[in-house]
């Protein structure tokens, strides 16, 4: 792993893992390096440092993946591991399950079968090449499973391990400094932070619901580097903060009055914590939240952005099964490798 949803993925895991009594290893590719990303999720996630780290840091696509084969690929011949455990849908996700195969080890995708369809996005791209090389397929949702039967591919259905780490967290620890009502933001997908324009039209669309709400948005660095002049140092009602560690974060997302996003994880962890949360994208690959009516997806552009927030705010309850699982997903993966890798 390398990025930090996948801290978040792994922490269930290991701690599966050491339940269990399971040898493993980590390996960081290095992919998330900044304090803010890496270091403060892995205390407040309670991971250990990991065994090996690549720091591999940013880069173009092709080179930031080829340094992280070449890196994994020593570490791999060299241990020899009975599987190698990927996460979610990154280039660090990619790296490993290509250098893996490539071995001739057996590889285990967690969060299988998710499809946004939307070939734009690297993530979908990475998603799509993890499951074909993929010994075994955990999956997070039926949806998951099905899509993987559609192309031919035999799932394990194990719930989701995002489900299973905001289980895990320890209820005092979630704490915020912030007064509600607010609205909170994430915005970092490369095809809402890479187009100016795409950019621009969300950030006044984020102006726009400041005028009714405050707004507390936390920047990731790709946001902040990218827009630097336009995000300046944000206004009273609209609070640019640094990114915040995984437990202040599911704190916020638990009391915000409604979240805007375009992350996959930030969009699940809303509909556990049933908060309304608006999307600002074309797809998701979490088309659970949207049937529910946890979710909307919203064109980035102003005033829609606006309007699905008041809409989501107004928004009381909404019933739905909880299509993630039980919360004991990383046990049910632990236990499957146990049986049929060690
Ligand atoms: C990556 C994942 C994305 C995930 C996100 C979570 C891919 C293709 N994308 O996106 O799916 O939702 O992580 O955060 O793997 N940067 C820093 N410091 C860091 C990391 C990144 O400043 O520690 C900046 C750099 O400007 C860099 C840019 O972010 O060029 C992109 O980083 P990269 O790791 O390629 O992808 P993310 O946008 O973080």
């Amino acid at each position: 792993m390398g990025a930090r949803p996948q801290f978040i993925k792994l922490a269930p895991v290991v701690k599966a893992f050491k339940d269990l009594n399971l040898p493993y290893k980590i390996l960081h590719t290095g992919q998330h390096y900044d304090y803010t990303l890496s270091e403060i999720q892995f205390t407040a996630l309670g991971l250990e440092e990991p065994h090996f780290n690549l720091e591999i840091g940013s880069d173009s696509h092709a080179r930031q993946t080829a340094r992280m084969l070449t890196g994994m690929e020593e570490v791999l011949v060299a241990q020899k591991p009975s599987l190698v455990l990927v996460y979610g849908d990154t280039n660090s996700t990619l790296a490993g399950a290509l250098c893996a195969a490539k071995l001739g080890l057996k590889v285990g995708h967690v969060e299988a079968g998710v499809r946004s369809y939307d070939r734009k996005m690297p993530e979908e791209i990475n998603r799509v090449v993890a499951d074909r090389l993929s010994t075994y397929h955990y999956c997070p949702t039926e949806g998951a499973m099905n899509i993987l039967k559609s192309e031919g591919i035999p799932g394990i259905l194990t719930g989701d391990v995002m489900y299973d780490a905001l289980l895990q967290v320890p209820q005092e620890a979630l704490q915020h400094p912030f007064q509600r009502p607010f609205v909170l933001v994430t915005i970092h997908r490369a095809e809402n932070t890479d187009s100016p324009e795409r950019f621009g039209a969300i950030w006044d669309g984020l102006n726009l619901v400041s005028r009714e709400v405050p707004v507390v948005f936390p920047v990731h660095p790709r946001t902040r580097h990218r827009h630097l002049a336009l995000l300046g140092h944000g206004t009273k009602d609209l609070s640019l903060i640094e990114p915040v560690s995984y437990l202040a974060m599911i704190a916020m997302i638990r009391d915000a009055a409604c979240i805007i996003t375009d992350s996959g994880g930030v969009q699940k962890e809303a509909f556990l914590l049933k908060s309304p949360c608006v999307t600002v994208r074309d797809t998701t690959e979490w088309p659970e939240t949207v049937d529910a009516g946890a979710n909307l997806l919203v064109e980035p552009a102003a005033k829609p952005i606006l309007e699905a927030t008041l809409t989501m705010m107004r928004k009381k309850a909404w019933v739905a099964d909880n299509p993630f699982g039980d919360g004991a997903a990383s046990y049910k993966i632990a236990r499957h490798i146990r049986e049929h890798c060690l």
